[in-house]
C-alpha cells in the first residue's frame, strides 16, 4: 500500500442521511481534495463510504482519522471547509464537530 496521511469516511446510511446526500458529497471529494487525492502523495487522504458509523442522526456524518474528529450535518460547503481548513491547513472546523476521539 502506498503511504497516506489521513482517512476520511462518509456514512451513506439511510438513518443519518435520509435525503441521500452523502453519496453526492463523496463523489465530489476527488475534485475537492486535488493534490491530496494523488496516489503517490505521502500526505494523501484516502476516502471511503461506510454503511453506518453508529451515530444514525444529524448526518451526513464525516469522520477524519487518525485525528479522531467527527463532523455532523455536513453539506457541500461544510465538506469544502473540512478539506480546506482541516485537511489542508490542519485547523479542524470547530462549528461542525460533535465528537472527538480523545473526549
Ligand atoms: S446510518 Fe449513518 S451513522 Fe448510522
Amino acid at each position: 500500500m502506498t503511504p497516506y496521511a489521513r482517512h476520511l469516511f462518509i456514512c451513506t446510511g439511510q438513518y443519518c442521511d435520509p435525503a441521500g446526500e452523502a453519496q453526492a458529497l463523496y463523489d465530489k471529494l476527488p475534485a475537492m481534495l486535488g493534490e491530496l487525492a494523488r496516489y503517490r502523495n505521502p500526505e494523501r487522504v484516502k476516502r471511503g463510504t461506510c454503511p453506518c458509523l453508529g451515530v444514525c442522526q444529524n448526518g451526513p456524518i464525516v469522520v477524519v482519522y487518525p485525528d479522531g474528529v467527527w463532523y455532523e450535518k455536513v453539506d457541500e460547503n461544510g465538506l469544502s471547509r473540512i478539506v480546506e481548513e482541516h485537511l489542508k491547513q490542519n485547523q479542524p472546523v470547530e462549528d461542525l464537530i460533535f465528537h472527538r476521539l480523545s473526549e
